[in-house]
């Protein structure tokens, strides 16, 4: 984004959420991390960051919708940090690139397992190779996502995928065939479940009442998204998929009145649920993002009255969107408050 008078000017993206259609848990890895086989696609919901060069000294951020925590612990300013850092080891004798100024509208629920802050971060970082107009080699650039955060390297790479190690080996899979994009409801308490949390749980011996079966599931799904099908076809795969994730078990095991708002959700709205990464967001899938947001309304009205309770009380969060890449370029920067359809 260069203006013809040769400065540089703001540069913006989307970063969609993620959900994990399944998530299985292969085992645990010697530098702690768990090996993962899971099937991951972004939504519709996503937040919107924009950038520019600014005389400081350091890299600014501000954040703007919903309370992401302490802005010095933001993957933001991390990842921007991470990759200044490379961009002055690849060219050590230019001048180190400038400080930017970063603006985050914050749309996705924080700490809910839908990666808004790997998003975030995976956003930062092709603003700022864009800002800075740095030459930065491909296996640079992923290596400084991995270094950020086990999920960044899925939103570098953008669209669906299979997302298999710690999360740096992404191999990209088709979009659905045909057809409207597969709406999606998400609930998400009014309690962070910190990702660290779960996994300690998990490895402590909160697992999965049937062992591989997530696993089956997710290779079953990863070859026939390869091999190409609908949304339609998808959605008949709702109640396998709601139950492919190793970290359930584990996830209940931190916030145990999870087990009974799944199933007041089930109730209530008679489909699958399932949980998104480690959670807390629980997701529930529809044929259009029409149909999610019928539901929402429900299930708000059910959170409003009683009917429905929520860990944390009434301040859960309720949202409705699709599964669906955002795609590049300027008309994806339009403002459409999380129900973007890609
Ligand atoms: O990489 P990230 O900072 O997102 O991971 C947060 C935490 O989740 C890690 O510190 C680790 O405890 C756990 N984790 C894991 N295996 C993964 C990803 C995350 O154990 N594949």
């Amino acid at each position: 984004m260069t203006p013809a008078d040769g400065r540089i000017g703001p540069v913006l993206r989307l970063a969609p959420a993620k959900l994990n259609l399944t998530l299985a848990v292969i085992g645990q890895r010697p530098d702690g991390y768990h090996a993962l086989h899971s099937v991951m696609v972004p939504l519709g919901l996503a937040d919107m960051l924009s950038a520019a060069p600014w005389p400081g000294a350091v890299d600014t951020l501000h954040v703007a919708g919903r309370d992401a925590g302490p802005v010095a612990d933001n993957l933001v300013l991390k990842a921007a940090t991470a990759l200044r850092r490379a961009v002055v080891s690849l060219h050590p004798l230019q001048p180190a690139p400038p400080a930017l100024a970063f603006r985050l509208e914050k749309r996705i629920p924080v700490a809910a397992g839908l990666g808004g802050g790997s998003s975030d971060a995976a956003a930062t970082l092709e603003i700022a190779v864009e800002a800075w107009q740095a030459e930065v080699p491909p296996a640079v650039l992923q290596a400084v996502a991995a270094s950020v955060g086990s999920d960044v390297p899925f939103f570098l790479a953008g669209g669906a995928a299979l997302v298999e190690g710690r999360g740096e080996r992404v191999a990209p899979l088709p979009p659905l065939r045909g057809g409207a994009a597969p709406g999606v409801l998400l609930l998400t308490p009014a309690v962070p479940l910190p990702t660290p949390d779960v996994f300690a749980a998990y490895a402590g011996g909160a697992r999965p009442e049937a062992p591989g079966a997530a696993r089956s599931t997710s290779e079953h799904l990863a070859g026939e998204l390869q091999r190409g099908i609908d949304a339609q076809t998808l959605l008949t795969r709702a109640a396998v998929l709601a139950s492919a994730n190793d970290l359930l078990e584990a996830a209940i095991a931190v916030l145990p009145g999870l087990r009974e708002l799944r199933r007041g959700l089930s109730r209530l709205l008679g489909r699958p649920v399932g949980l998104a990464g480690s959670g807390p967001t629980q997701w529930v899938l529809y044929a259009s993002e029409a149909d999610a947001a019928a539901a929402a309304a429900s299930v708000q009205a059910a959170l409003g009255d009683g009917r429905l309770e929520s860990p944390g009380g009434k301040g859960a969060s309720v949202v409705a969107t699709c599964i669906g890449a955002v795609p590049a370029g300027a008309a994806a920067l339009e403002d459409r408050g999380g129900r973007y359809l890609g």
